[in-house]
Parts: structure tokens; C-alpha cells; sequence
């Protein structure tokens, strides 16, 4: 059982995964950290930068129980040329759990074929399931339930994080909204995956079309990594769509905004909204830690 997409799981196993995410986040504030992967180790390999999917991952085994090894690329065999699916098929045999952060998606379906326990997916070029386990967690915890709200993404909708969410809250019976220009609509095989869970999927350029009703504002970077080398086109694209007290003005009232972060203050949100009453970053980014134990856990006991 890999988490490699978001629909690598049904409707029914997220719900799971998110239950027993609040139920550890919730026994932890009371000072319960049982030991659910004692003895099992975690590898994390990584070919990108990153600050929240490395410290959560390895508090959260440290919190399970359990061990979390991380491994760079660039410091690996990888690096001289041992294949993927050769680097999988030795990890597999030594830690219980393999999660990665890759930039092509195929590489990470080549090492998940190699190893043969849970390969989980840290952000690739296509998706980053595990930020949106930690988003939906943020709005329930905010909301109370999912089905029926609705959320508005805002800026470049055909990124890795924009596509996780988008079907992710499909499958929770949320309504999305996408809103960018005409080039950043998500490929339609994406499109079309959000839509099977017959939730409203829609696509627009006018922000107060696509914000009337939200009650939740996401975005991201306008650049993302591996986009380095598009940036100036990109900061030009997108400058129309910063998410700014404006713009935050056509959501519900009381709606919320959300970011995976790391975020550019003053490209893709303004300071003010950043820091703002509507804000749930932090919350949102502390939510990484509480939403992957509770995938964790789930995988081992989905894995038997
Ligand atoms: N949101 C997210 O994945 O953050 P990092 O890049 O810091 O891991
Ligand atoms: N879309 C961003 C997310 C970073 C967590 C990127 O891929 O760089």
C-alpha cells in the first residue's frame, strides 16, 4: 500500500486517516504519545529542500515511538547513478516505511516498485498528498465538517499542491474553485479525477466569481521548485491573482486562509492577509505533523 496521489486512498480511508490524525493530536495536547511504531523506521530520502515535511515526519516518529533516517540524494548512491528502483528494493528491506520527495512523479513510481513496504510521497512534480491531509484537518478542526464547504485556490492551479487539494476535497464532498489565469487551469486528467466525486469543480479568471460563497482562500508559490528558470514570466503571470484584503473581501465573511508555506510575502499573498485574523498557516503547518502520524499509523495497520 503506497500514498504516492492523493486517490491512492478512498474517500472512506481518508476519513480514517484524518480521525486518527485528531485523535493523536488531541491525546498528545493531554500528554498521550503511545508508542504505535515502536521499532519501526522510517526512511526519507529527499532530492529537494524542505523545513515541515523533514521535521514533521521525523518528530513524528520520534513521538510514535520510532526512528526516522534522512537521506539526501545528493549524498547518496542515487547521485552515481544506483537506480531507483534499485535504491527502493535495498530501502524497503531495511525501514518500514519509505517517504520521498522527488521531482519527477515517474521517479518516485519507479522506487515505490522496488520497495516493497509503504512508499509515501513528500511533493513531486504532480502532487503533495500529505499537505493535503494536513489542510483538511485545518478546515474540520475550523469547520467542524467538510461536506458542503467550499474552497477557492488562488494563483497557480496546475501545481502539485493545487492538484492533491483540488481532489482531496472532492473526495470529502467539498466544492472547489479554481482561480488563475487562463494558462494555470489544471490538466483535465486532473480536472476530470476532482469531478468523479461530483462535487462542483470550476475553473475561472473573475475573483469574484470564484471566491463568492469560499469558506476557505488557498494558495502557493508562483514559483515552484524545479520552476526556477521560468520565475520572471511566472512573478508576471500571476501578479493579477496576489491574495490581498481585497480579493479576501469576495470570500465568506470569516473565511479562512491558507497557504502550505514557505510563502513570498508580497507575491502570492500580502503581508496583511499573512498575518492577518483570517490566517491559518501556522495552525495549518503544525497540522503536517499531527495528519502524517495519523497516515503513518493507518498505513502500518493497512499494510498487514
Ligand atoms: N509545505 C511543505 O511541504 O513545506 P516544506 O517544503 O518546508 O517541506
Ligand atoms: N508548489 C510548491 C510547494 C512547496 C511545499 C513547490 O513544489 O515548490
Amino acid at each position: 500500500m503506497d500514498f504516492l496521489r492523493i486517490t491512492d486512498i478512498t474517500p472512506a480511508q481518508l476519513r480514517e486517516i484524518l480521525a486518527i490524525a485528531a485523535k493523536l493530536k488531541a491525546g498528545l495536547a493531554k500528554g498521550s504519545a503511545p508508542p504505535l511504531l515502536d521499532k519501526k523506521t522510517l526512511l526519507m530520502l529527499f532530492e529537494k529542500n524542505s523545513t515541515r515535511t523533514r521535521v514533521s515526519f521525523e518528530t513524528g516518529m520520534a513521538q510514535l515511538g520510532g526512528h526516522a533516517i534522512y537521506l539526501d540524494s545528493t549524498r547518496s548512491q542515487i547521485s552515481r547513478g544506483e537506480t531507483l528502483y534499485d535504491t527502493g528494493a535495498v530501502l524497503g528491506g531495511m525501514a518500514d516505511f519509505i517517504m520521498a520527495r522527488l521531482y519527477k512523479h515517474a521517479d518516485l513510481e519507479e522506487l515505490a516498485k522496488g520497495a516493497l513496504v509503504p512508499v509515501i510521497n513528500g511533493l513531486t512534480d504532480e502532487e503533495h498528498p500529505c499537505q493535503t491531509l494536513a489542510d483538511l484537518l485545518t478546515i474540520q478542526e475550523k469547520w467542524g465538517t467538510l461536506k458542503g464547504r467550499k474552497l477557492a485556490f488562488v494563483g497557480d492551479c496546475d501545481n502539485n499542491v493545487a492538484h492533491s487539494l483540488m481532489i482531496g476535497c472532492a473526495m470529502m464532498g467539498m466544492d472547489v474553485s479554481l482561480l488563475g489565469p487562463k494558462g494555470a487551469k489544471p490538466k483535465d486528467k486532473y480536472i476530470e479525477k476532482a469531478k468523479s466525486f461530483k462535487t462542483s469543480i470550476t475553473f475561472s479568471s473573475d475573483p469574484a466569481m470564484a471566491l463568492a460563497g469560499a469558506d476557505a482562500v488557498y494558495t502557493d508559490t508562483w514559483v515552484s521548485m524545479g520552476d526556477e528558470k521560468e520565475a520572471a514570466a511566472r512573478l508576471k503571470l500571476f501578479s493579477p491573482y496576489q491574495v490581498d484584503s481585497k480579493l479576501m473581501a469576495y470570500a465568506k465573511p470569516g473565511a479562512i486562509f491558507m497557504h502550505d508555506l514557505p510563502a513570498h510575502r508580497g507575491e502570492e499573498v500580502s503581508a496583511e492577509v499573512m498575518d492577518g485574523p483570517q490566517s491559518v498557516i501556522y495552525q495549518q503547518a503544525h497540522n503536517r505533523l499531527h495528519a502524517q502520524k495519523g497516515l503513518l499509523v493507518w498505513l502500518l495497520k493497512s499494510s498487514r
